[in-house]
């Protein structure tokens, strides 16, 4: 198989041997390994829970570790790149920074108001804050919907769909306390009203998470503590 890839400005092409359920990972670790050992690349698990191994697959944002060759590779030919909308440290390698810099404006953190002296707090599983929170809690930040997201390319100040779908989860946390705060984050220009809602994002997440409806109840939620007046 031809393997094409993008290192800086230019590609360089790998020929690399198939075999059965090869990942597009595999290929870039054996590339490393055995063609060319100053390739830089990121990655951890190899088991779909680190999120450190997306790259650009045939121009498409792809976990790598869980993309089979088979599926993806076209007339035995493949080109992968450094993963889209992120600033490149090297060839396969994106600088996350701005990527988790965006959870932090959009009060991705979990603001607890119990102590240790208290007990657990009970959520039962089937109140639909916790469902909504359940539904979005798998994220593992692996940038993929965020290299998917054209709003993010046109407009670099966006927070984008992970760092909101992270923001839902907590808005939908009963035992935080920073909702109105969060609400107040994700509520100006570059925020969730800045989503154009075509849904990239869900249609490539690989956890099958969906940003875009995240994204419409943050919107919702924001209306509504607009209306109460609490914004
Ligand atoms: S739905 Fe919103 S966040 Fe998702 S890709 Fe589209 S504009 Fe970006
Ligand atoms: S929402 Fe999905 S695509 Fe986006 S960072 Fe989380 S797991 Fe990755
Ligand atoms: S290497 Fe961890 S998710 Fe792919």
């Amino acid at each position: 198989m031809k393997v094409r890839v993008k290192r800086g400005a230019a590609y360089e092409q790998f020929e690399v041997p198939r075999h059965p359920s090869q990942t597009v990972l595999d290929v870039v670790i054996y590339i490393q390994r055995v063609l060319d050992p100053s390739l830089a690349y990121r990655y951890a698990c190899r088991v779909g829970m680190c999120g450190s191994c997306a790259m650009m697959v045939n121009d498409v944002p792809r976990w790598t570790c869980r993309t089979h060759v088979d599926r993806v590779a076209k007339d035995d030919f493949l080109t992968i790149g450094p993963l889209r909308n992120l600033p490149v440290i090297r060839d396969l390698v994106v600088d996350m920074r701005e990527f988790f810099d965006k959870w932090a404006r959009a009060k991705g953190d979990f603001r607890g108001r119990q102590t240790k002296e208290d007990d657990f707090a009970p959520v039962p599983p089937s109140s639909e804050p916790r469902q909504l929170a359940d539904a979005a809690i798998e994220c593992i930040g692996c940038g993929v919907c965020y290299a998917a997201c054209d709003v993010v390319k046109w407009n670099p100040d966006y927070l984008g769909p992970a760092a909101l779908n992270r923001a839902w989860t907590l808005v939908n946390d009963v035992r935080d306390a920073g909702r109105l705060e969060r609400l107040r984050a994700v509520s100006g220009d570059a925020g969730c009203h800045a989503c154009h809602s075509h849904v990239s994002c869900t249609e490539r997440c690989p956890k099958k998470l969906s940003p875009t409806g995240s994204i419409a109840g943050l919107k919702r939620a924001v209306a509504k503590a607009v209306v109460q007046g609490d914004l």
